[in-house]
Parts: C-alpha cells; sequence; structure tokens
C-alpha cells in the first residue's frame, strides 16, 4: 500500500504555529559561548579585518562587552589572549598579570554570574607560534605540558571557572587535571578541545592573534580532517583523562563527527563554529549574497541538531538577540 495520499507530511507544516509546535531542536542562547580576544590596555577596541564584529580588548572593554552579551542571557565567554611579548615558551602564557588573567579577575568580580572559560594554550604566545616547545625543530609534547599546566593555574588563581586545552598535546588534560587538583582547584572544570583538527578555517583567528606557525604547520599535533574513528578516540582518551566536558572543532565540515560523539559518549559535547566559518558568512552578508540573520540561525541550529549541547561562536550576540526576538522563523 503506498502511503500517499494517507499520509501527507505537508500537513504538519501548514501555518506557522503547527511549523513551531513540531520543530524537533530549538536554539537558545543557553547554548551560546563568545570568544573574545583580550590585550592589555584601556580602552582599547581594534576590529579584526578578517572578522568584522570581533575585537582585540582591552579589560575594560571586554567588560562591556560582556555586559552585553550578559543581557542578551548568553551564559558563558571564552578568552584567547594577546601577549605584549612573545617567545620561546611563551611565558606570557602563565604571568598572573597577563591580559586573560586581568579580565578574569575584573569579569568575576563585577560579572559574577558570567561563567568564564579560558584557552589554554601556547601559540598566541610564542615566537615561532606553535603550540608547545621547540626541540630538534619538532614541537615536543611533554616538555610542552608542565607549561600547560601552568597556564591553567594561572587561569584558576585569576578565577576562571572552566579551562580549555586547544593545544592537541597527547596527556594535557591529565597533566592539567593533576595540576588543578594539587592546588586546590578540584572543581574547576576542563574543556578538552578534543577533536581538533588541522585546519583552513583557523586563519582569520591567527590572523587575529598573530599566531601563524612561523615554520611548518599544526599537522603533528592537530588531527587529519578525514578521520572519524581517530576523532572517537580522542574523545574517550580526554574523558579518561578527566575532561569534563569535550570539543568537536570546527563544526561545519564536521558535524558527522559531532553525531558520532553525542551518540557515543554521555558527556557534554561542545563544538566550535570557528573564526574561517564565521568569516565567510560576513563575507557573503557584507556582499549583500546571503541572509545573515537567517544563515545564521539555520547554521547553529544545523550544529545543535548533529548533536552540540553548546555552541562556541563568534556570531553569539547576535545570535542572541536574534533569538530573543523569535529566531529562526517557522
Ligand atoms: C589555539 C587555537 C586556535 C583556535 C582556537 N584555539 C588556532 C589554531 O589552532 O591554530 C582557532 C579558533 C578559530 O579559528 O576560531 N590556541
Amino acid at each position: 500500500m503506498s502511503p500517499f495520499p494517507t499520509h501527507r507530511p505537508r500537513r504538519l507544516r501548514r501555518s506557522p504555529a503547527l511549523r513551531r509546535l513540531v520543530r524537533e531542536t530549538r536554539l537558545s542562547s543557553d547554548q551560546l559561548v563568545a570568544p573574545l580576544f583580550v590585550r592589555h590596555g584601556r580602552g582599547v577596541r581594534e576590529e579584526i579585518s578578517s572578522l568584522p564584529g570581533v575585537f582585540r580588548l582591552s579589560p575594560d572593554e571586554a567588560l562591556a562587552a560582556c555586559q552585553e552579551l550578559s543581557a542578551v542571557r548568553v551564559p558563558a565567554v571564552i578568552l584567547f589572549g594577546i601577549p605584549e611579548r612573545k617567545d620561546e615558551t611563551g611565558s606570557e602564557g602563565w604571568d598572573d598579570s597577563a591580559a586573560v588573567q586581568t579580565t578574569v579577575r575584573l569579569l568575576k568580580k563585577e560579572i559574577p554570574g558570567l561563567l568564564v572559560v579560558t584557552d589554554v594554550c601556547l601559540d598566541e604566545y610564542t615566537s615561532h607560534g606553535h603550540c608547545g616547545v621547540i626541540r630538534d625543530g619538532e614541537v615536543d609534547n611533554d616538555a610542552t605540558l608542565p607549561l600547560l599546566a601552568r597556564c591553567a593555574l594561572s587561569h584558576a588563581r585569576a578565577g576562571a571557572d572552566v579551562v580549555a586545552p586547544s593545544d592537541m598535546m597527547d596527556g594535557r588534560v591529565g597533566a592539567i587535571r593533576e595540576a588543578l587538583d594539587e592546588d586546590g582547584f578540584a572543581d574547576i572544570a576542563i574543556l578538552a578541545y578534543a577533536a581538533k583538527s588541522a585546519s583552513a578555517f583557523y586563519g582569520p583567528f591567527r590572523e587575529a592573534a598573530d599566531s601563524a606557525p612561523k615554520f611548518g604547520d599544526r599537522r603533528g599535533y592537530q588531527m587529519d580532517p578525514a578521520n572519524r574513528r581517530e576523532a572517537m578516540r580522542e574523545i574517550a582518551l580526554d574523558l579518561e583523562e578527566g575532561a569534563d566536558a569535550v570539543m568537536v572543532k570546527p563544526a561545519l565540515a564536521y558535524l558527522d563527527v559531532i553525531r558520532e560523539a553525542r551518540e557515543s559518549f554521555d558527556a557534554p559535547i561542545a563544538a566550535y563554529n570557528v573564526s574561517g566559518e564565521y568569516a565567510m558568512v560576513k563575507a557573503a552578508a557584507a556582499n549583500g549574497w546571503i541572509d545573515e540573520k537567517r544563515i545564521v540561525l539555520e547554521i547553529l541550529t544545523g550544529i545543535v541538531r548533529a548533536g552540540a549541547d553548546f555552541v562556541l561562536t563568534y556570531h553569539a550576540l547576535d545570535a542572541a538577540r536574534w533569538i530573543g526576538e523569535g529566531g529562526l522563523p517557522a
């Protein structure tokens, strides 16, 4: 028996009210995390040319941005630091008076209800732009672990709620967990960039942070974009080492990885809608080629539908405003 004409899926699509009722995925501002780039100074708000609408902010300006985000119910931010000076080991990364640490202290004092996540990595801080220390021309995994732990501890001392290692060194989640526990920070959570691919989609971020590697590339530590089984293995290892939540990054070319992660693990799954994904949308919108609002809400809905519990996105402020106005049209 042919299902048609008995079954007509269009019956449930006839009006906005019906469509609202049967919508399966609902986007909420509760699911958004806004990335912020912070640097030293006062009153500094430098727009990043490849990321229109995204700025390098001094701590006071970061506070103002966070007040706006909080007003539209974005629960969390993730901070990336732009150092005053770079060196071989990335030592400003664990300097208690660096931009990230200063901003964390200010935010936790002024907006205690805002969740502050910090990115833990060395690439913004190293003169060579790699995510670890170099020995014999290579990124030395085990020598990098204590430095990442020092960064995480410094962030925790400043008051960070969650630390998010993005370096892709083996064993860094365990090393950070141990260091935090030993220093009395057992309650600080770890959001691991667990399945992070060596992606061309990070291009604009590297301009923002001036963190492109000065030699070679990151393929010796970030994952091959082609590998899904390996992504599951990376997630499993980070959870075993003590990660509280795990991330898939980038998001759009990796929706299958998000979906499989969701089905394979109970832990919260984050997705990072990265800088190149944002830049493409902004460029097309600036040319009048797409409807930015609908595209952004459709992209974020798609990432959540794939299985992400929350999304790190440069669209957070706009998306939260649009969600407040009713979100993706039904
Ligand atoms: C490394 C880091 C990167 C991003 C987040 N953390 C860059 C990289 O791995 O090269 C990229 C984020 C984005 O593109 O939006 N600290």
